[in-house]
């Protein structure tokens, strides 16, 4: 066994590790509700690095730890030396000597990927363009408890391609469940040879018997071509017509936040399938779970 474990994308960790932290994250959640506090973080330090604005990510990291006996430091990177030049590859190793793990969101995929080859703690990836892992096991943690196991369910991507849409596809693959794409054909992703992602240019027959239905913001942090993004995307909105598609008792998901009434309206996000706040706070619990699975405290 390694002394640590990266958390960096879903295609990169064992399905059983996976389940492992779900497994956890299930008790964590139970156990906090209980008022049932444990701190296996005591003294564990958390660097999180921004390069991108956070509402959930930042507070649910910084709560989670506290809660788990640990602390956060918040790294700016506008604030700090990163955003004066200092290498991502120094960064790393500074940091290593100071904190027990690092949180990070970057634009570049590869600034995540250098700052776990280069440190010698942990890293976790709290988005990159490339990807959202910790969000997209927190949605698989949310389905479940709505929805059961997710194996062999039908999820209903329906809007732009990007991190969101990328971790959905990993996931697929490794929680064996069929993840039903529809982008505009200009953006359509690249799916090679695969038995549970398909791709559909009709929205409508992607969400047909669908047990969710799910999308993002059509302007990705970062994203240059907002105006053609919206324009190509105007018909790819998720509204009462378009659920009316998929199975009666189909949940509604969305990371946050949410573009109202471009990507959902808000009769559909504010509506009784939705499942958006949960998702929201299913962060918490997760994340608790992954951290404790870098470090090799779960059992
Ligand atoms: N869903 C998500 O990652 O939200 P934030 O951008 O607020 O962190
Ligand atoms: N795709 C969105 C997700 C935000 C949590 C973005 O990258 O801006």
């Amino acid at each position: 066994m390694s002394e640590y474990n990266h958390f960096i994308d879903i295609d990169k960790v064992d399905i059983k590790d996976l389940r492992l932290m779900l497994k956890h994250a299930v008790e964590i959640k139970k156990n906090l509700k209980k008022g049932k506090h444990i701190e296996p973080l005591k003294h564990k330090h958390l660097a999180m690095i921004f390069e991108k604005s956070s509402t959930r990510t930042r507070v649910s990291f910084e709560v989670g730890i506290n809660q788990l006996g640990g602390k956060a430091i918040l790294i700016d990177s506008s604030s700090s030396q990163l955003g004066r030049g200092e290498t991502v590859s120094d960064t790393a190793k500074v940091l290593s000597r100071y904190v027990d793990m690092i949180m990070a969101r970057t634009y570049k995929h590869d600034t995540v990927i250098l700052l776990a080859e280069k440190g010698s703690v942990p890293v976790i990836n709290g988005l990159t363009d490339y990807s959202h892992p910790c969000q997209v096991m927190t949605d698989i943690l949310t389905f479940e408890e709505h929805k059961g196991n997710i194996e062999g369910k039908i999820i209903a991507w329906v809007g732009d391609s990007n991190n969101m849409s990328n971790s959905w596809m990993h996931a697929a693959e490794k929680f064996k469940f069929f993840l039903h794409i529809s982008t505009p054909e200009e953006l359509a992703p690249n799916i090679s040879n695969s038995d549970y992602i398909k791709f559909f240019p009709d929205p409508k027959e992607a969400v047909k018997d669908a047990d969710a239905v799910n999308t993002d913001t059509w302007v990705s942090m970062g994203d240059e071509n907002a105006e053609y993004k919206r324009e190509l995307l105007a018909s790819f909105q998720i509204n009462d017509e378009l659920m009316s598609h998929a199975k009666g008792d189909a949940i509604f998901m969305h990371c946050l936040p949410a573009h109202r009434e471009e990507e959902v309206t808000d009769a559909v996000i504010d509506g009784e399938q939705s499942v958006v706040f949960d998702e929201a706070e299913n962060r918490l619990h997760m994340q608790k779970a992954i951290m404790l699975w870098c470090l090799n405290l779960l059992k």
